[in-house]
């Protein structure tokens, strides 16, 4: 039940291949999400192998209003019950960016209520705190198509960044891999349901970057070292299609990206000794990743409490950006909507 000390954030997210909306109820120092719709392109850009910008943007532009209206029905809620609308503005794609920002912008201005531009990322770190406040510091490994951070949230909930990647990201390197071995877009799922058929140690692949002390990364390295394999033990294309061996390059590529994380993180975690250690994004689906860094987590000697969002929070959504919109970012300002503008290359 909400009480009339609620205060309903509507969320809007459209940064890349899923127009979302969602309803956030805020009580107190809590935040829920009471609805959480999705329409994904996801079958449409598996035609093309990936993400088209021109085709997400106008894909985003149908759906946009019937799902705001789904989010609002599903949570019993009217448009006059809201008191604020939260959008992401960056980073992702230009077109697509733009169609939730203005959208978001037109119900600010005819509803007379604030706008809350949200950081892409910071709905991923948010991911975790559904009906759960934070407990901080927190360090977040965040783990997506277009990034690889480690992050520290401090106890002002300023955030920094600990590390990144130097070229692909991680959830970029299941969809190239996934590409070569002929397993269609998005990589990630296909790889991990092949990848427990398949044997880890099968191909000895570099862990990039393991031994160096900073909390950078590099996943383009074993991209090239699959390639290299493939064309080596398979030379035509049909021969790796027939063959039972692409289940044992998905589990060592898998082996490889899920050691350097998890490696990494618990690094960053004994230097920082945070409250909780969190994974985000859509990677975080990865069954491997969430059994070993629990697994790792709770060998830490002052037991930090480790939060991984449900699979739903995973990929992009706006039930995480309403989270972050609660959590994250300052009192709204009732003109933001006359000032935001995408920012596309926004970082944390
Ligand atoms: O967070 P997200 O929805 O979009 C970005 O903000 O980038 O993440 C999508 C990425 C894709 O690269 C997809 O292959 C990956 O998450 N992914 C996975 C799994 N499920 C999705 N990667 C590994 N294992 C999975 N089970
Ligand atoms: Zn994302």
């Amino acid at each position: 039940m909400r009480s009339p000390a609620d205060s309903i954030i509507l969320a809007i997210e459209t940064s890349c291949d899923e127009t979302s909306a969602a309803v956030v109820v805020k009580h107190g120092n809590i935040a829920r999400i009471l609805s959480n719709i999705v329409a994904s392109q996801i079958k449409l850009h598996a035609k093309t192998g990936g993400v088209v910008p021109e085709v997400a943007a106008r894909e985003h532009i149908k759906p946009i209003v019937p799902v705001v209206e789904r989010a609002l029905r599903d949570a019993r809620a009217k448009l006059q019950d809201v008191d604020a609308v939260a959008v992401t503005y960056g980073p992702g794609l230009h077109t697509a960016l733009s169609v939730g920002l203005e959208t978001a912008k037109a119900l600010s201005f005819t509803l007379g209520i604030p706008l809350i531009p949200v950081n892409h990322l910071h709905g991923h770190l948010a991911s975790t705190w559904n009906n759960r406040a934070p407990k901080l510091p927190a360090l977040c490994l965040i783990v997506s198509g277009g990034h690889t951070e480690l992050v520290l949230i401090d106890r002002q909930r300023h955030i920094k960044l600990l590390g990144a990647t130097r070229d692909d990201a991680a959830g970029e390197a299941f969809d190239k891999v996934a590409q070569l071995l002929q397993l269609g877009y998005p990589g990630g799922p296909a790889i991990s349901k092949l990848a427990e058929r398949g044997n880890p140690r099968a191909f000895d692949l570099p862990r990039p970057m393991l031994e160096h002390k900073n909390f950078d990364f590099s996943f383009a390295g074993l991209k090239t070292a699959i390639r290299y394999l493939v064309e080596h033990h398979y030379p035509k294309s049909y021969q790796l299609k027939a063959t039972s061996s692409r289940a044992d390059f998905c589990a060592s590529f898998q082996a490889a990206v899920v050691d350097v994380l998890v490696a990494k993180t618990i690094r960053a975690a004994q230097q920082f000794k945070p409250r909780e250690i969190l994974l985000a994004g859509g990677v975080a689906a990865n069954a491997q990743l969430r059994n070993r860094l629990a697994t790792a987590t709770k060998k830490l000697t002052w037991k930090p409490t480790y939060r991984q969002p449900p699979l739903a929070l995973c990929t992009d959504n706006a039930g995480m950006i309403g989270l972050a919109a609660a959590y994250l970012t300052p009192a709204p300002k009732h003109s933001a909507w006359k000032t935001v503008d995408i920012q596309p290359t926004l970082s944390i």
